[in-house]
């Protein structure tokens, strides 16, 4: 006899089944409850709601364990590669060495895109925000390619999918490009994932950017750790599209319009915003903590806290030793990283932070080593979108595999009672 849960409301008792994930996450079932009771679950901002099960990331919040499909992140941050992980998400197993040559061969062969896609950028003014144009091209490069609209075979769907993760490379650097009225530099055939985009977004014509291993050890790992982190608000978004039967790149665009918001991938900016703010006006940190326990205050200390992780985000800890490394390497004393580890101190050390087990999440260190690498500011997300697409892609075909039930959820309506229209002769201003 499967596990029950009872509920008892309006003098009746009814019966739900419990539902046993595979590393011991339970949830009951509600999924007949409205049928069989007249009641729905109301759960603002979904704190307690599963959407949906997916054997993509598994999360524990509790013990700062992030897995993708079964991997720890931190075997993937030491061992893997961007374009290896991807593979893992989307197909569930990590690539045979052919697998990984014709997968890596596909983002070669596709990393151009369409001559009239370029002329798009004529269009965007240079105050464009990349994000903005990165959602409205990644839907624009979906008219070039018809054929891919409709997923009607796994042989169509590799080739999407490998044509959406490199060109979103390309669209990135022309966005970056275009907004400081340089020249769009095509990709390199034999470069790698990360070297190429670098290539693209700060060579010049006739002066080709030689990027250090360094640097593009530090892109491939930020890419890794973004790659995708479960029921994220981003790739729900994508979920929710994919559900109506959206194709891969209208559920994508919309992905990253979601993760857009400073609560979530616009995190990273918000972070370094933050460390410029106390470093240029000298703020001392201590009065800068207290403002934002401050109840009456909107401040939030930014890259700190999680829906999720009640623990140090595994991702954070990989971040500030990658972030410590690397600017070593450059031999350059970056003020912000001083400043975050110290408000990482001060917070860690305060009961209001530790009450409310809020730690540095991915984004709190991340933007420290994107300016060490000379990513501008508004870019950051954008990187950050780059990493998650793959974790889309694989929700996309999660929903899709074995039909898409399209997502449409109930409300509890709390606006006015039935009434009649009011002719506007005899209406009132309220
Ligand atoms: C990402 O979901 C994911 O997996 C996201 C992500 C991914 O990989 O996809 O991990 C990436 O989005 C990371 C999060 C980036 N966002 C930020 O760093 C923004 C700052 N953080 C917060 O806004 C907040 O922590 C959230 C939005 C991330 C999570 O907020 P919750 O779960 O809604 O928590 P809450 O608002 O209910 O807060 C609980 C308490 C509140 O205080 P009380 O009302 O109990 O007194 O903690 C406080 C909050 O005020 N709090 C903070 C805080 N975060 C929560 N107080 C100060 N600073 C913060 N950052």
């Amino acid at each position: 006899m499967l596990e029950q849960a009872t509920l008892s409301v309006g003098g009746d008792t009814y019966h739900l089944p419990v539902v046993d994930g595979a590393e011991g996450d339970r949830a009951i079932n509600v999924t007949k409850l409205r049928e069989t009771t007249g009641f729905i679950t109301l759960d603002e901002g979904y704190y307690n709601t599963g959407s949906c099960r997916s054997a993509i990331t598994f999360i524990d919040g509790d013990q700062g364990i992030l897995r993708y499909r079964g991997i720890p992140i931190e075997q993937l941050a030491r061992k893997s590669t961007f374009v290896e992980t991807c593979w893992l998400l989307i197909y569930g197993e990590l690539p045979t060495r052919e697998q990984l040559r014709c997968w890596s061969g596909l983002f070669t062969k596709y990393e151009m895109i369409h001559e009239g896609l370029y002329k798009h950028f004529d269009g965007f003014p240079s105050t464009g925000h990349p994000m903005a144009i990165l959602s409205a091209m990644i839907n624009a490069m979906s008219c070039y390619e018809p054929s891919l609209i409709e997923m009607e075979s796994p042989a169509t769907f590799q080739i999407a999918a490998a044509r959406l993760i490199s060109k979103i490379r390309t669209i990135a650097a022309a966005s970056y490009k275009a907004s400081i009225g340089l020249p769009i530099v095509y990709p390199k055939p034999h470069l790698d994932y990360c070297s190429n985009f670098l290539h693209m977004m700060f060579s010049i014509p006739f002066r080709d950017y030689e990027p250090d291993p360094d640097t593009v050890a530090a892109l491939q790992l930020i890419l890794i750790l973004h790659a995708d982190h479960e029921q994220n608000c981003s790739s729900s978004t994508v979920r929710m599209v994919a559900s109506s039967g959206a194709n891969m790149f209208a559920s994508c665009a919309a992905g990253v319009c979601a993760l857009w918001g400073p609560l979530h991938g616009g995190a990273n900016v918000a972070v370094v915003e933050m460390l410029q703010h106390l470093h240029d006006d000298n703020v001392d940190l201590n009065d800068y903590i207290r403002q934002v326990k401050d109840k009456n205050s909107t401040l939030r200390l930014m890259g700190f806290g999680h829906r999720v992780y009640k623990n140090y985000d595994p991702r954070a800890s990989i971040m500030k030793e990658l972030a410590d490394n690397l600017l070593g390497k450059m031999r350059e004393r970056d003020p912000l990283l001083e400043i975050a580890k110290r408000l990482e101190d001060v917070a860690l050390n305060d009961p209001y932070f530790v009450e409310r087990r809020l730690y540095p999440n991915v984004d709190f260190y991340s933007g420290v080593i994107l300016r060490a690498m000379g990513i501008p500011v508004n870019m950051f997300t954008v990187i950050f979108a780059m990493g998650r697409l793959p974790g889309w892609i694989a929700n996309w075909r999660e929903v899709n595999e074995g039909g898409a039930t399209l997502y449409r959820p109930r409300q509890i309506y709390t606006g006015g009672l039935a009434r009649d229209y009011v002719p506007i002769d005899e209406r009132k201003s309220a």
